[in-house]
């Protein structure tokens, strides 16, 4: 086996880890790991309030799989026995960015999961079939300046900082990670210019 194998789009397999489609059990992880204050430091938008929230986020989470075939996937662990709880999630939507369509990488972990490389292991792999099952898609990490852990992941994915995309989110300015751009970015606005 290499750094990843698919099972199918619904599950893929690194050494440690096995990254499956989200089901309603994992709501309560949902909701568990995004009312963390720590989980959600550099991003407060994505604070969750209530179960109910992580009811909705689940949804739409559910949604992008019904609607593309790929998602979000659940971090469990392949070592832990018997399996614990989730140790977070990792995956991809499409969203526009520059008014282009592009594969956008996500990682969120459980705190008591964090520094072990798990995030590096979840997203390399999830970046690796990114570039695989969707050929010819610009790929992405949006970060927020002072998030290291999650600059040096984007990094260790294989997507490298492209300032000229930068651009501003939902909590400030977002740093743009990226891969297979297409060669016109001179015609992106650089908002620090
Ligand atoms: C970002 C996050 C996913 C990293 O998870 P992780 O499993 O701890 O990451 P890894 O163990 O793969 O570590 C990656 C690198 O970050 C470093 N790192 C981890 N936590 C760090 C911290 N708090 N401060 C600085 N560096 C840190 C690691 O040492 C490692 O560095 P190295 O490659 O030089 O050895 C995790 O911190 C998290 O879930 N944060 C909250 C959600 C979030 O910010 N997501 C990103 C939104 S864009």
């Amino acid at each position: 086996m290499g750094r990843s194998d698919l099972v199918d789009n619904e599950e893929l397999l690194t050494p440690r880890l096995s990254l499956r489609r989200p089901t309603r059990a994992d709501i309560d992880a949902i909701h568990r790991i995004h009312s963390d204050p720590r989980a959600y430091a550099h991003n407060p938008s994505d604070a969750l309030a209530n179960r109910v929230e992580a009811e909705d986020l689940y949804r739409r989470w559910d949604q992008h799989w019904q609607q593309h075939g790929f998602g979000y996937w659940t971090i469990h662990s392949r070592t832990e026995l018997p399996a614990g709880q989730p140790l977070g999630f990792c995956g991809v939507k499409l969203l526009q960015l520059h008014g282009r369509t592009v594969v956008n990488l996500f990682y969120r972990l459980d705190p008591a999961a964090w520094g072990n490389g798990i995030a590096t292991e979840a997203a390399t792999a999830v970046a690796d079939w990114a570039t695989t099952g969707l050929p010819g898609q610009p790929l992405v990490a949006r970060v927020r300046p002072g998030n290291i852990a999650s600059l040096k992941v984007a990094a260790h994915a294989g997507l490298r900082r492209a300032p000229q995309l930068d651009t501003d989110g939902d909590d400030g300015l977002d740093w743009i990670f990226a891969s297979n751009w297409p060669d016109d970015t001179d015609q992106i606005h650089d908002p620090r210019s």
